[in-house]
């Protein structure tokens, strides 16, 4: 059967803005200008105001913004990169394509984030920096990480997930050294197509970055040092630059439809809700159950779209094999085991997260 409710429906959202993105898009295509124009720089300037930093790199992923970070922060062969290995495969992917080790550590498992006495096991002299990775949209506690690691280690934190996130009234990726975000439409400012962003405070790890996304120069056929072909095209900037200015009104109504699953959610027995935190942005809502699978199959049957993310953890992939030899993660292991991601996006009306809550307590007798 095909699903009725589905996890993520972008047609609303390019709906309710259909005439700002396709005149934005008009505009690109008569200008001429495709890669890395005015658009760009207005989008950089934008991103930089809301986040508060003062250095806003685009590029052309967020997997590539992750690259572009550990690259410009020097790390490369020989030295280690602290990675959660409950996540999407990109920041180990990124680690070692530098020619560093990624080094998986565990979450706490009622957070689904980086556990910091993981990553405080993990150092050894080799430790270049750590990644923290915004899972899910919540933000993670960067200051128990860095207390974790000292001070010595680059902090890392990928936004893929949390964009609009903040602690204490400071927006994720303010916290480290440096950060990286996602476009990737799915994402809670996502682009038609893919894209991603660096950001840093640091102006000389900003000047380092704009000439690796752009094969390494910084003067047309000068190249310093070796970089990537990584730019954001005028097109994908100009219908963020669209959509920026929603994103808060958007994470507020994720956070609405997260307060009412987990109001209907808390009193079902054996679902762990995820937990309401301030400043939450709910790119995902995760929930716990040992009957997961069943939870998912009758879902299914009512026609309901649901996700595991993510089922197999980072250290029992075949690619990340020769880095995770003897590694065991318990609470990365269970969380895999249990985790269910139910549908989620700023359009999901009430009504429809009441049909799903009535489907998982079917589920359950
Ligand atoms: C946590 C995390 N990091 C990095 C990425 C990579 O982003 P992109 O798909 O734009 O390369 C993603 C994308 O799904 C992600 O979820």
């Amino acid at each position: 059967m095909s699903a009725t409710i589905p996890i993520l429906d972008l047609t609303a959202q390019y709906a309710a803005l259909q005439e700002e993105i396709e005149a934005a898009a008009v505009r690109v295509l008569r200008s001429g200008r495709y890669v890395l124009g005015p658009e760009v720089e207005a989008l950089e300037a934008g991103l930089g105001a809301m986040l508060g930093l003062g250095h806003v790199v685009s590029c052309a992923s967020g997997t590539d913004a992750l690259s572009l970070a550990l690259r410009a922060l020097g790390v490369g062969p020989g030295d280690e990169i602290l990675v959660p290995a409950f996540t999407f495969a990109a920041p180990a992917e990124a680690a070692a394509l530098t020619g560093a080790s990624p080094v998986f550590v565990d979450i706490d498992p009622d957070t689904f984030l980086i556990d910091p006495e993981s990553c405080r096991a993990a150092v050894s002299d080799r430790t270049r920096a750590v990644v923290v990775v915004h899972l899910f949209g919540r933000p993670a506690n960067v200051a128990a990480v860095r207390e974790a690691v000292g001070p010595e280690i680059a902090i890392v934190e990928d936004c893929a997930q949390s964009f609009g996130a903040k602690t204490a009234g400071q927006a994720t990726g303010t916290f480290g050294q440096v950060a990286s975000f996602s476009f990737f439409p799915s994402k809670n400012l996502g682009a038609c197509g893919d894209g991603g962003a660096v950001a840093t405070g640091d102006p000389e790890l900003a000047e380092r970055l704009r000439a690796l996304r752009n094969h390494g120069s910084r003067q047309p056929y000068h190249h310093e040092t070796l970089g990537l072909n990584s730019r954001l095209d005028e097109l994908q900037a100009a219908i963020l630059r669209v959509k920026l200015p929603h994103v808060t009104e958007w994470n507020n109504k994720r956070r609405l439809l997260a307060e009412h699953y987990t109001e209907m959610l808390q009193q079902q027995e054996g679902i762990r809700a995820p937990e309401s935190v301030e400043g939450h942005v709910w790119h995902q809502y995760t929930l716990l159950s040992p009957r997961r699978d069943a939870l998912q199959e009758q879902l299914a049957e009512d026609g309901m779209e649901s996700r595991v993310y993510y089922p197999i953890p980072l250290h029992q992939q075949e690619a990340y094999a020769q880095w995770a030899s003897g590694v065991s993660l318990p609470a990365t292991e269970q969380v895999c085991q249990q985790c269910l991601s139910l549908p989620m996006f700023p359009e999901l009306q009430p009504a429809l997260v009441e049909r799903i809550c009535a489907s998982i307590a079917r589920a359950h007798t």
